[in-house]
């Protein structure tokens, strides 16, 4: 397995609110080894769902470099972020992002389907990753039908199913009640470790950030 380094230098990240411009990171250094599992902590608005999104290349810092194997990722255009993001990424939103016209397991399936996977094909391994989670169930609900903690799994399923390189997790058991969020964050860490993926999460739960082995505090 060849190694996979993510290093993210110097990164600023400001915000234009009323005229004023809002400091949220600076200066923020962190090296992102494969298999590393990472905590992103602090309180709610230091900027840690910012920082995941810049780091999922879903938004620009306004200083700062992030490098995958030596490459500067700063200067790709969207064509080739998105391509990036598709080949590398599993991404769990804070607030799932599902979408709402396709139902639970056409969600989970659709990365498959964009990378060429046959209709058939990816429904089946969409099932699968989706009964890891105990959320096979509710296959053909549509996410407005689905519980926060129900769309908070299809979520997981969907970004797993790819086998990205890179999990990045927002919040990922922000929703479910202490006893499944042991259960589905021990599911996800056991898969992550079993493929060999990065984990990368921000978290307000001290318990789950203390299984890190490595944590930014913001
Ligand atoms: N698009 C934006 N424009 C202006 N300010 C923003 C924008 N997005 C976020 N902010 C501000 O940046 C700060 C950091 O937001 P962020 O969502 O990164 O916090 P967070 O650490 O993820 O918080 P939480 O724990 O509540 O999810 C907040 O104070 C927020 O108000
Ligand atoms: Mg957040």
């Amino acid at each position: 397995m060849s190694e996979s380094n993510l290093i993210l230098k110097k990164i600023c990240k400001s915000y234009n609110q009323a005229n004023n411009s809002l400091s949220i990171l600076k200066d923020i250094s962190l090296e992102v080894k494969s298999g590393d599992f990472i905590a992103v902590t602090g309180p709610s608005g230091s900027g840690k769902t910012t920082l995941l999104n810049l780091v999922g290349l879903l938004d620009t810092a306004d200083e700062g470099t992030i490098s995958f194997n030596g490459k500067d990722l700063t200067y790709l255009n969207s064509e080739q972020k998105n391509k990036f993001r598709r080949d590398n990424y599993g991404f769990i939103y804070q607030n799932y992002n599902l979408l709402e016209n396709f139902n639970a397991i056409e969600n989970v399936a659709l990365p498959l389907i964009l990378n060429g996977y046959s209709k058939v094909e990816a429904i089946q391994r969409a099932k699968n990753t989706m009964k890891l989670f105990m959320i096979d169930n509710r296959s053909l609900h549509f996410p407005n039908s689905l519980s926060g903690g129900e769309q908070q799994r299809v979520a997981i399923s969907r970004a797993l199913i790819n086998n990205p390189k890179f999990i990045i997790a927002d919040e990922p058991t922000g929703n479910l009640d202490s006893m499944n969020s042991d259960l589905v964050f021990n599911y996800l860490k056991n898969y992550v470790e079993s493929e060999n993926m990065t984990l990368i999460i921000a978290t307000h739960d001290e318990e789950l950030a203390s299984k890190a082995n490595k944590r930014i505090n913001l």
